[in-house]
């Protein structure tokens, strides 16, 4: 059956949607092992074994929506909320680059307080004087906001689309936004941004074809950067007592993925590492091939609770561990974080 996928692969470049259901399915421990070394090998051969970080600025946790499985929903009153004035955001950043980052992510819940125009001054400064890529993950705004960032100078966006099994999304999206957001996403692309989307694992009633249909829509819709991660379950919120997305389930839907899309920038999610650190760096060896580090400073960072006891990934940390484990990270990054000051 190996043989299959991997002659499918070669053949097509993909893999079809009985064949991801299929690598879903795996419960042979030395199968999954043997699939997880191919999409290894799939990504090392076409895309380096370079892990590139990403840095991102939790800017505001301030929400107007009320996604049921997110801390910082709207109705939880229980989490202190904040803003990071722009200025500080834009000399975070600037700490950032000069530490090596070639991305900068900014991301936020859904804060009108914000204004387009704030934001496109922000990306426009961040972006030409700090010569780095902008990527934006801030929800939901206009297309013509969109239009203006990307002008602005931001490249990348990040807008995930959760769940595309209809029914579940609308069961726990009370605003049902589906039709929206996936007219967002295909907006986003041709606006020419690099577009990034993405789908929890495990939440409630999905099913493992659920999971395969996320990743061929991604695949169908031209998304370049996926996030994957695991439900966690989250105190004071409508799914606080539904049970956490299983890390080997993740494992695999990150195999899968590989090769279906395989020269997609694909993070080994904050979301896993905080089910399980371990998992995150074993997924660098089952196809992933991005961290994102986190650039928050703590007294924020710590009220950014979008699902309980999330992990603050460190960039020193990460990028040793990296190394540790024989991979490489961009040679940029290498030379800011470790060369330029010795
Ligand atoms: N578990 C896992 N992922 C979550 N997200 C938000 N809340 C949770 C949770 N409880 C993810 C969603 C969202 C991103 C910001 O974080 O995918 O898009």
């Amino acid at each position: 059956e190996i043989n299959k996928i991997i002659d499918y692969f070669i053949k097509n470049k993909t893999l079809d949607y009985e064949k991801i259901l299929w690598i879903l399915s795996l419960k042979d421990e030395v199968i999954k092992e043997k699939i997880f070394k191919v999409a290894d090998i799939v990504n090392k051969i076409l895309n380096t074994d370079i892990v590139t970080l990403k840095g991102v600025i939790e800017f505001s946790n301030y929400c107007k929506k009320s996604c049921y499985y997110c801390g910082i929903r709207v109705q939880n009153e229980e989490i202190n909320r904040y803003r990071i004035p722009i200025n500080e955001i834009f000399q975070i950043a600037k700490n950032g680059v000069e530490m090596g980052l070639t991305t900068i992510i900014l991301q936020s819940g859904e804060d009108d307080n914000y204004s387009d125009d704030e934001l496109e001054a922000l990306i426009y400064k961040i972006h030409h004087e700090l010569k780095t890529a902008v990527s934006i993950s801030i929800g939901e705004r206009s297309k013509k906001a969109y239009e203006r960032f990307r002008k602005a100078g931001a490249s990348k966006v990040l807008l995930k689309h959760e769940i595309i099994n209809r029914k579940i999304f609308e069961s726990i999206h009370p605003d049902k936004d589906y039709d929206l957001r996936i007219k967002l996403l295909d907006h986003l692309v041709d606006l020419g941004y690099i577009t990034g989307s993405g789908n929890i694992i495990g939440l409630p009633g999905q099913t493992l074809e659920d999971i395969a249909k996320d990743i061929i829509f991604m695949k169908e819709h031209n998304i370049k950067m996926i996030g994957m991660g695991p439900f966690i379950s989250t105190h004071n919120t409508p799914l606080e007592n539904y049970k956490n997305g299983s890390a080997e389930l993740t494992l695999k839907a990150y195999a899968a993925t590989r090769l279906a899309i395989p020269y997609a920038q694909m993070p080994a999610t904050t979301a896993l590492g905080t089910i399980d650190r371990k998992y995150q760096f074993k997924a660098l060896n089952c196809g992933c091939n991005v961290i994102m580090v986190n650039l928050t400073p703590d007294k924020y960072r710590e009220n950014y609770n979008i699902y309980d006891e999330k992990i603050k990934v460190d960039l020193i940390e990460t990028a040793k561990e990296i190394i540790n484990m024989g991979l490489s990270i961009p040679p940029y990054t290498l030379r800011n974080l470790f060369i330029k000051e010795a």
